[in-house]
């Protein structure tokens, strides 16, 4: 059947309105889509295109595919010849330019293809994980930092980003908490606008910046036990309330992609799930944009169970609202001509997703400006300004855990040798943490060497290592992905500690790192147990034992357990990125201070999982700190801390109202002052908790917070709106959002812990 009669075939009316066929890549460029003319231009050009396309040539736009050669899978040369819509895993600018020339010379429609990537805190310049990031509560940063990662990816020609990570979790067994924003819908939700801001700009096609795809939607971070790829089952209430609120601030924001998760939710797989895709992503949340599976999901609808074959799969993903399949291997969406002809997808459906693909391609200005400068873009990467600001971000993110008798900061003038400790403390790649592969040479730093550098006043720093790490019973993506990963074979002899503790010793200071290697956390990075790895806590009680002050630095992207005695000093750097030994000689002698807060509660074990702050009341409230026999079941550090090396105090709570009607507003404000002897960051948080309504409420939840810097003795008002938005919650018996007729209990403070010392009232 000739090109030609296949087209015709698709009788849809607005494709039959379609002008004159007039290849897209001669229009004049495209205006921003800002204005009803410009969407009315883009919607022609979209219109134009679809006529010329053959079911095979649609069916080839809705796949993105690894940019690696599989096993049985077509090469990506074949697929560019052929035009593929997409290809991902592909970073350097000449090969991302020989690809495009591919497709541009030999496809028939010469569609330009749309380059993703997994670039979630940045690429040659590495910023903190976000994890870390969201510990800064400082969203104006985690703007910047995205703004930056999506200059060096847009310039290398990678135009789509697999990123921000919006699953809320409360299971730190599960690895990939260390690419999302922690714990909690509220801050989830401020980190969501500002990523998305970040990485798009203020509007998808914004110059030097990316397409967002919020992922996994939805429900990703509730797999059970903490098992990556688990089934997640998820009430109602939960579902609104804790789960969805990051994704439609993303979406609010102008994300222009989101990614259908792996797993089952509530039985049915996310990319095959129609109510999901349809009546919670566009219609309740609005979503324009275009649904990708994650990477083989649509051909895991066969393993679920859900689907028949692979074409039922790609059928039934497609009537969902999956517009385009990743997939590393055999693309399931090439059955699609097939199931057209068959009358099992409708033309419509195709072209909708086809239209949704074409479209980002118009906004980003592929047609137009299809090749990227390879010179301009490798002289963009890592420039001096993005490494400032990746030291920036890794001194916000940094949370102090613990500082017994004010041991930081230390004083230049009394140290002259610093023992740095511990696997990680040595290790140039673990500070990069997830999704930092070594082809995009990134830039960075062991913890000791950036000591070394930054130091200064003739300090001395030497290094040991003391234990190795040890070798995991699963392989990780880093291992599989990245060629040139490889960690020291695991030793277990006490040689290595007896040596780290003489050189603990000899020395003024021991900075002990401990941690997870960059391999152990992330996707397939979940753990059944919160220990330190290996032999790690030997190594701490064996330093402990020296009596030197010892400072631990903690490398990882979930709470850990500190077994035994504790040391005096603990802070919380995560996976630093780029610049984390320089951020940490900052910080531990005072140039720059600590004032991160934890994203997270800190459960004292596995067992206690999942803990986390925003529960509901429980039958026995007062005993509710002991509900095991065995232990306590109050967390280690509760969801919000974070001290400073200054202390600030808080004067009670004022209202501007009373009572308000449902629908209404109010002011709430309280008075900081810094009564410390430095200037420090403080982050305000304010808590609601609803005491009565229509159904039970959580003990208290995070509606407001703002990272503010005072000097010695300053005092600041902080003010916060409380609004409509904040006191509504989805209700599950009314399967609707709700205001209650209710007092509401009102603290503001350092943490979530803060008292409540206001109330007011909620009145019709
Ligand atoms: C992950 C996604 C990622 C994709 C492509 C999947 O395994 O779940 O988060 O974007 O791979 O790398």
């Amino acid at each position: 059947m000739g090109v030609g009669k296949r087209a015709s075939l698709l009788a849809i009316s607005w494709l039959l309105a379609a002008s004159a066929v007039t290849p897209a890549v001669a229009d004049a460029p495209l205006e921003e889509v800002t204005t009803a003319r410009a969407q009315r231009q883009l919607d022609a050009r979209i219109r134009r295109l679809l006529a010329q396309m053959t079911p095979e040539e649609k069916a080839a736009q809705l796949l993105t595919a690894a940019g690696m050669n599989i096993a049985n899978a077509p090469d990506h040369d074949t697929r560019a010849r052929s035009g593929v819509g997409s290809i991902f895993f592909v970073s350097k600018p000449a090969e991302i330019n020989r690809l495009q020339k591919l497709a541009l010379d030999n496809s028939r429609l010469k569609i330009p293809i749309l380059f993703g990537y997994d670039v979630l805190h940045g690429l040659k310049t590495v910023f903190p994980v976000p994890i870390g990031l969201a510990a800064s509560w400082d969203p104006e940063l985690i703007e910047q930092t995205q703004a930056a990662a999506a200059g060096e990816a847009r310039g290398v020609g990678i135009g789509w980003v697999f990123g921000p990570m919006l699953d809320v979790t409360r299971d730190p067994r599960w690895g990939r908490i260390v690419e999302g924003p922690g714990e909690d819908p509220y801050l989830a939700s401020a980190i969501a606008r500002a990523q998305v801001r970040g990485l798009q700009g203020p509007q998808l096609g914004t110059p030097g910046r990316v397409v967002a795809g919020a992922k996994h939607f939805a429900g990703y971070g509730a797999g059970s036990g903490g098992r990556d790829y688990d089934e997640a089952n998820v009430s109602d209430a939960e579902l609104w309330n804790v789960y969805l609120p990051p994704f439609r601030a993303a979406i609010d924001a102008g994300a222009g992609n989101v990614m259908a998760a792996y797993m089952p939710l509530n039985g049915i797989p996310a990319a095959g799930n129609h109510w999901l895709l349809n009546d919670v992503l566009r219609g309740q949340l609005g979503f324009k944009g275009w649904v990708v599976s994650d990477n083989q999901a649509v051909r895991n609808l066969l393993t679920h169970g859900f689907a028949r074959d692979r074409s039922d799969a790609a059928e039934r993903a497609l009537n969902a609202g999956t517009d385009m399949e990743m997939a590393t291997g055999l693309s399931n969406f090439q059955e699609l001509p097939a199931s057209l002809s068959a009358g099992r997808i409708s033309g419509k459906r195709l072209n909708e997703a086809v239209a949704r693909v074409l479209a980002v391609k118009f906004r980003l200005g592929l047609f137009d400006h299809p090749y990227v400068d390879e010179k301009a873009a490798s002289d963009g990467l890592a420039s001096r300004e993005s490494l400032d600001l990746a030291v920036r971000a890794a001194e916000r993110s940094a949370v102090l855990l613990r500082n017994e008798n004010g041991l930081l900061p230390l004083d230049r003038t009394k140290i002259h040798s610093i023992a740095v400790i511990g696997p990680l403390g040595g290790s140039t790649r673990d500070p990069a943490g997830p999704w930092v592969f070594a082809e995009n040479e990134p830039v960075l730093q062991s913890l000791a060497d950036g000591l070394r550098q930054n130091v200064a006043n003739g300090i001395e720093v030497s290094y040991a290592p003391g234990v190795t790490m040890p070798r995991r019973l699963i392989g990780s993506p880093i291992e599989m992905m990245d060629r040139q990963y490889s960690r020291p074979a695991p030793a277990d002899d006490d040689s290595g500690i007896a040596q780290a503790t003489a050189l603990a010793r000899s020395s003024d200071v021991a900075i002990l790192v401990l941690g997870e290697g960059q391999n152990m956390i992330g996707e397939m990075g979940s753990r059944s147990s919160l220990d330190l790895p290996g032999r790690q806590q030997d190594l701490l009680d064996s330093v402990l034992a020296t009596g030197k002050p010892v400072v631990v630095v903690l490398m990882n992207g979930r709470p850990l357990t500190l077994r035994g005695n504790l040391p005096p000093a603990i802070l919380e750097l995560w996976y630093p990125g780029s610049q984390g030994g320089t951020a940490l000689s900052r910080l531990l002698f005072g140039d720059a201070v600590p004032g991160g807060k934890l994203p997270y509660t800190w459960p004292r074990s596995a067992g206690q999982i999942p803990t986390f702050y925003a529960h509901l009341t429980t039958h026995d409230p007062k005993g509710s700190e002991r509900r095991y026999w065995d232990d306590p079941s109050s967390p280690v550090y509760p969801f919000g801390f974070g001290l400073s090396y200054t202390t600030f105090s808080y004067k009670a709570v004022q209202l501007d109202h009373s009572t308000i009607r449902p629908g209404a507003s109010l002011t709430t404000s309280v008075q900081v002052t810094n009564v410390g002897p430095r200037a420090g960051d403080e982050v305000v948080q304010l808590y609601l908790h609803q005491r009565s309504g229509s159904s039970a409420r959580p003990v208290r939840e995070l509606k407001g917070f703002r990272r503010i810097h005072l000097d010695a003795g300053e005092t600041r008002t902080v003010s916060f709106e409380i609004s409509p938005e904040q006191l509504r919650y989805w209700n599950a018996a009314a399967r609707d959002w709700m205001i209650d007729n209710s007092t509401f209990d009102v603290a503001i403070g350092t943490d979530s812990m803060a008292p409540f010392s206001a109330s007011f009232n909620v009145e019709r």
